[in-house]
Parts: C-alpha cells; structure tokens; sequence
C-alpha cells in the first residue's frame, strides 16, 4: 500500500511518544496529558444519560441541535455584548474538528497560517492537513506575550490566517486586551483573518480572559470553543465555531460530509454544561487553582528550573536550560531516572527546546511526589 505524501507529513506528538514509552513502568508519574483526571460533573453524565434514555440517539441537524446552538450563542453574547445567535454558532467534534474544518474553508494549497507560538501540535499539524503552510511566530516577550513587530514581519502575500490562543496551552498566560487588539489590528489592516483558539476560557485564575470577538472586524474573526478543558469533558467531544452566519453555513457543509454531526447524546450534555456554567466549571477552575499552588510550592526550591506564575489553564511551562539539556533529552532522562513524564517543550515549537510543560491534572499527593522526583533528578545532573 502506497501512502499519500500528506499522511507522512504528520508526526506523533512528542507527549504522546513518550507516555507510550511510560507504559514500561507500573509508578510512573505522569504530568503530559492536558486531560483533567476530574470526573464530568454528575449533572452533565445524567443530561447525557436521560437523552439516551429519551432515544434522542439518532443523527442531529449537522451544525448541532438547535438548543445548544442557541445556549452558546447566549454565553458569548453575555461575554461579548455582541447580537449572536444560533446562525453564529455550529457545534463540532471537539474544537480540534473546529480548526481542521475553519482551515479547510480558507486555506488554498501554499496558503500560510501564522500561529502565535508556543502552540499545541495539533494547530500546524492541521494547517500541514489542508495543504498549506505552518508558520511559527515564535518570538515573544516578558511573560511569553508575543513580539508584535516580529508578527508583522511574518507576513507574506500568501498569509491567510493569523492563530491565537488565549489563555495558551502550554504557558497559562493570558494575553491582555492591548496585545490582542494589536493582533486584531495587525490582522484588520492586513486583511487577514484571526482564529482564537479560546477552549480554556473560564479556566482563567488571576484574571478574566478576554474574547477577541468583542472589538473585532467580525467579518474577519473565528472563535472557537470546546466542552473539553472547561467541563472536564475531553472524551465527549463537543466543541464549536463561532463566526458570521455565511461562513457558519458553509462550514456545517463540510461537516455534514467529513462526520454528518457531533455525537447526539454528547450534545445534549453540553448543552446542561454550558447552561449551568457556574454550577459546573467554577469548581472545575478552583480545584486546578488550588493544584496550581500546590504544584508552584513543590516545585519553588528545585534548581535550574525557572517558571512563571500561569494565570489560567492547568499547565506549568517552565525553562529548564540552565540543566545543559535540551527538551527531549530532559524528557527522556527523567522517565528513565525518576518514571516521571513531562513533555518536551520542542513539541510546541523549535524556539522552545529549553521548556517543559507539566499539567497539574493529578491530585495533590501525586503532584507532591512527581515534584520531588523532578528535583531529585535535577540535582542528580
Ligand atoms: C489550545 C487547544 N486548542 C484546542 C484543543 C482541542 O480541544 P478539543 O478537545 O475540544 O478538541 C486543545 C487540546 O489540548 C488545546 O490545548
């Protein structure tokens, strides 16, 4: 069997690499899936459940079941104060599917996309899945903020898309509202679109996050939403895209081809989710709040390793070049040593070899102990 030239263009992420290689070991610690280990809030299971139980099992309209549509497009418009409505929104396997299909509206075959880095994989690896080119802005500065002029000087004539992601996986910062409307403004005065990547919106400890869809040229601007982070939902696979109603439109085309509609019972759990936001995901954000601490006060005396406070997300990304080692090998050496896996910070772009990401979704003794295997190891260099 001959493989096509795009299916060898997709690597295996680093993180997922190295849990594979974590399964040899029964006590490994493991700090690389930004995949909350918190149960879905009973609430959400018994919407799903009484959906099944209501045969509400067949195939939905493919932009998503009109109640849900609805739902979101109230919860941005209190966020917002923009007029949405259900023709805004289209509900998607994951906001992973989300990207894919928002890529595949506007990307032509040498298209480049910018992607404000550090950033999880799976962006440029989509970008790569529409034929077109990923493009790293991976020059940022205090507090991982991106370098504005460094962005504009990105751009070429073939640049379609500029991707941002606020509050950002891997670093937990969130990007105050004057670097999002220099983006925004960048990209106005381009003519290029902007997709925000916001699926860990309330999980925003210091600070609210802000949408980039509240000052924007509107005709230009994607935002996207998942159940995943936020709800503790990752398995459910409810995401959305929210945009102008002509592009919303055709978009559920495409995905009425690619997976006809988003799971039926799922639907009608994120739709529970997101009607009763403070019932389910302030808890959700205050147990990672309360980790965050944990983790930052385990980890606050080990040597050669710098970390920034992360104001939202459960992810610590945090500079361990003073060790001489370079991500990977960091990676590696420490599974092997101490059985604690992190990810290399490669896998979020070439700029970043001198980082690791640690996600605090692990109980608290289980943070307690990774932290001092990770300090042992260090001290062991
Ligand atoms: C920044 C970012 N966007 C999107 C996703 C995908 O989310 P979903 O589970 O909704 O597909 C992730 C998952 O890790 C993520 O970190």
């Amino acid at each position: 069997m001959e493989l096509s030239e795009l299916s060898w263009s997709i690597r295996g992420t680093l993180g997922r690499k190295l849990l594979m290689k974590a399964q040899q070991y029964d006590d490994v610690v493991d700090f690389t899936l930004g995949d909350p280990d918190i149960p879905t809030p009973d609430g959400i299971c018994e919407a799903a459940v009484r959906a099944i139980r209501e045969h509400k099992t067949r195939y939905t309209p493919a932009g998503g079941i009109a109640p849900l549509r609805e739902a979101v497009a109230a919860d941005i418009a209190i966020q917002t104060e923009l007029p949405l409505t259900a023709e805004n929104v289209a509900i998607t396997i994951g906001a992973t599917e989300a990207i894919h299909l928002a890529f595949r509206m506007l990307l032509n075959p040498d298209d480049e996309v910018i992607i404000i880095g550090p950033s999880w994989a799976q962006c440029p690896n989509n970008v790569l899945l529409c034929g077109a080119k990923p493009v790293l802005a991976d020059r940022f500065t205090e507090g991982f903020l991106p370098d504005i002029g460094y962005l504009r000087s990105l751009i070429t004539d073939r640049t379609k898309i500029i991707v941002v992601n606020s509050p950002n996986n891997p670093t937990g910062t969130i990007y105050p509202m004057e670097t999002l409307q220099a983006i925004a403004q960048l990209a106005h005065e381009k003519g290029i679109c902007l997709f925000s990547d916001e699926v860990y919106s309330t999980l925003a400890f210091d600070k609210p996050y802000v949408s980039v869809g509240n000052w924007c040229d509107r005709d230009n601007v994607v935002v996207f939403g998942s159940s995943s982070k936020i709800f503790c939902m990752t398995g459910w696979r409810v995401g959305c895209v929210i945009s102008e109603p002509h592009f919303i439109k055709r978009l559920i085309k495409m995905q009425e081809n690619m997976v006809i509609c988003a799971s039926a019972p799922a639907q009608w759990a994120a739709l529970e989710a997101v009607t009763h936001t403070v019932q389910y995901a302030l808890p959700i954000r205050e147990t990672f709040r309360a980790r965050r601490e944990v983790l930052l006060d385990a980890l606050k005396d080990t040597p050669k390793m710098r970390f920034r406070r992360p104001e939202a997300t459960f992810y610590l990304f945090a500079d361990i070049s003073e060790t001489g080692l370079d991500s990977r090998t960091f990676c590696d050496r420490l599974l092997e040593k101490e059985h604690v896996a992190v990810t290399p910070g490669l896998s979020f772009g070439d700029a970043f070899d001198g980082y690791i990401r640690l996600a605090f979704t692990l109980n608290d003794d289980v943070l307690h102990d990774g932290a001092a295997r990770i300090r042992r190891f260090i001290e062991s260099l």
